[in-house]
């Protein structure tokens, strides 16, 4: 099987070009060519089935390089992430939309039948939002991260029902705790507030211990990301995209389990610190979600929060 993966240097990226190259346990796909691409070359791993290929997906070239008639799955995770696709809309529209089109559009032509994998957001959601958001509630984002992954699934969708491409949408909930340093997403405190107290340093939380969170590990994250490859098209009937499930958590509920899990001294480390720009994008994201769509269709869940930060310690901690 020939497998491609976009936004290969980035961290979840990274994360399912390991899954899929993992021989224990072996990976739930049979991958017998990878290529691995970003703007940022991602590393080529020793491993005779990579080839790894630095290229920009907002220019044409790129899908046209990438792809080819040989190609069974598409795991496009390339984008700009929410802060920097606020604070440049150009910028983050060209990577977040234009560069999902190309590669649609490219897909068609060479690969119609290839299984083409999207990471979206819960933040396609926001604004009047009903008490309980489930696959099918309207989407209205109020960032334009959010817009723009709102109209790449669109564009999936209808690319799927014409069979230009078999998509399937994956809409992640905020990954924590996502290992290396804080990056550009609007929820990066989300992590940070674990990550930097276990790693010996001072955080800085900007939005109120009430405000909540739906929040999943990475590695539940990769393995659903992956698995949305292994599905049959029919069973997404007319609508590709899936909520991934998560869990519904506080701040100070986040707080409390690192405080179990490490210690006073180690949760002390984090301050509070008001950011009026941030408290409101992540305030217009959804925290109560019906999961149970994606649960039937056999993606999976994290069992709490404090098992998050014991899989983070277990498996990230010493590598930062
Ligand atoms: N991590 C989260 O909490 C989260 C939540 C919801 C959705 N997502 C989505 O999951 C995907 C992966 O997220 P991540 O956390 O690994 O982000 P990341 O920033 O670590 O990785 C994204 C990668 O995309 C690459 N990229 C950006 N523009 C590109 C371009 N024009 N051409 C080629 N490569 C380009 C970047 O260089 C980066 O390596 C993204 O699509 C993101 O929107 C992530």
């Amino acid at each position: 099987m020939k497998v491609i993966v976009t936004g290969a240097a980035g961290f979840l990226g990274s994360r399912v070009a390991d899954a899929l190259l993992r021989k224990q346990p072996p990976s739930l796909l049979n991958v017998t060519e990878l290529i691995l691409t970003d703007v940022h070359q991602p590393p080529s791993r020793n491993d005779n089935r990579v080839k790894a290929l630095a290229l920009d997906l907002t220019q044409p070239s790129a899908a046209e390089q990438l792809i080819d008639e040989n190609c069974d799955v598409i795991f496009h995770l390339a984008a700009v992430v929410s802060g920097q696709a606020e604070a440049e809309f150009d910028f983050g529209m060209k990577a977040n939309l234009e560069a999902t089109r190309l590669l649609l559009e490219t897909a068609r032509r060479k690969a119609p039948k290839a299984k083409f994998v999207f990471a979206s957001t819960v933040g396609v959601f926001g604004g009047d939002l009903p008490p309980v958001v489930d696959d099918l509630t309207a989407v209205m984002p109020q960032t334009s991260y959010g817009t723009a992954k709102a109209m790449s699934e669109l564009l999936i969708n209808d690319y799927s029902r014409r069979g230009y491409v078999d998509g399937r949408i994956v809409r992640l909930p905020t990954v924590s705790v996502r290992a290396g340093v804080a990056n550009a997403a609007v929820t990066s405190f989300a992590s940070g507030i674990v990550r930097e107290p276990l790693n010996g340093k001072e955080s800085i939380c900007p939005v109120k211990k009430e405000q909540e969170l739906w929040l999943a590990s990475p590695a539940t994250v990769v393995h659903n990301i992956v698995y949305a490859a292994t599905l049959e098209a029919s069973v997404f009937g007319k609508w590709r995209a899936v909520n991934l499930p998560g869990l519904r958590v506080s701040v100070g509920e986040m707080l409390e389990a690192l405080r179990k899990e490490a210690g006073d001294k180690v949760a002390s480390l984090v301050r509070f610190e008001y950011n009026e720009t941030i408290a409101r994008m992540v305030a217009s994201f959804p925290v109560i979600f019906d999961n149970s769509r994606a649960l039937k269709l056999g993606f999976v869940v994290d069992s709490d929060f404090a098992q998050v930060i014991r899989s983070y310690i277990k498996d990230d901690l010493k590598k930062n």
